[in-house]
């Protein structure tokens, strides 16, 4: 397995364990770990013996926001230019799902990579927050589009405008996480859910993170409809077949991704 600069990554069975390794800078956003990102998740895409990713911090610090000294010197022009922030948008693009697993603060582009993740367990020592009003800018890794979806205008305009960090329990209240779990057991617990994900018939896991996608970026309908010819197209394949004979036979199916 590739060594990343920014990244530790081991593989657990079928899932792909992504920790983040920048302490120094709790885990600040810089392009290299972007870069390292995008690796790890083109592998997991390619890699049939890898079914779903987690990705994770340390105990303090999930990632406290994009690497703020990376951007200080920076103006208008080389931000625009370059379209600075434009390659998360490819990490979104991951077929597998990727679980965020996030213990103390995921703050600024940390909160917002957790989001770009499928879904997030949060320690109880998890702390959520947009406090980049307070730098005199604003979200730019997709923050308040994807906040606002997650817990509704009221909450996401508080937080974007005061910077107000929620903690775990609130975010869950919210909707922004889908369990909070006692901070020892975070990683371990997100492991052993994304080996249940993992252990799924491959193509329906693929087909099922995108349909609930697409009820992001599509009227009800069109939602809808996009599920249903997913759902239909998944009787083409063998693993369908399998799946409601197991069932039918009372066994495990046995996928073969096919
Ligand atoms: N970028 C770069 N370095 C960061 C950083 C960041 N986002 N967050 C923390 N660090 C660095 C600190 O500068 C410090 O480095 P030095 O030891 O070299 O001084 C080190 O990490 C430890 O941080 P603190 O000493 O500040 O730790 P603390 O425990 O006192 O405070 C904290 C923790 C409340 C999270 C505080 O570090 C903090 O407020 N961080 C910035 C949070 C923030 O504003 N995030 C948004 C960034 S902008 C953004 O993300 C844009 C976007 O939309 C994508």
């Amino acid at each position: 397995m590739a060594d990343y600069e920014t990244l530790i990554v081991e593989r657990r069975d079928r899932v792909t364990l992504v920790t983040l390794n920048r302490p120094q800078a709790l885990n600040a956003l810089n392009a290299q770990v972007l870069d390292d990102l995008l690796s790890v998740m083109a592998a997991l895409d390619a890699d049939p013996s890898q079914g779903c990713a987690v990705i994770t911090g340390s105990p303090k610090a999930f990632a406290a926001g994009a690497d703020i000294k990376e951007m200080q010197a920076q103006g208008f022009a080389t931000m625009y230019g370059h379209d600075f922030f434009a390659g998360w948008d490819r990490f979104t693009r991951t077929r597998k799902p990727v679980i965020a697993a996030v213990a103390g603060y995921a703050l600024g582009g940390g909160c917002e990579l957790a989001m770009m993740c499928d879904f997030i367990l949060a320690a109880d020592t998890a702390k959520f927050g947009q406090p980049e009003i307070k730098l005199a800018v604003s979200p730019g890794m997709g923050g308040s589009q994807r906040l606002a979806r997650a817990v509704g205008k009221a909450k996401a305009m508080e937080m974007c405008l005061t910077g107000r960090m929620i903690d775990a329990d609130e975010a869950e209240r919210a909707g922004l996480v889908s369990r909070v779990i006692p901070a020892a057991d975070l990683v371990e617990e997100a492991v052993k859910t994304a080996a249940a994900i993992a252990a799924m018939a491959p193509l329906a896991v693929l087909a099922n993170k995108e349909m609930v996608n697409m009820a992001f970026e599509t009227g009800l309908a069109a939602g809808v409809q996009f599920e249903r010819r997913l759902f239909h197209g998944l009787f083409g394949t063998a693993d369908q077949s399998e799946g409601m004979a197991a069932f039918v036979e009372k066994r495990a199916g046995a996928w073969t991704g096919k």
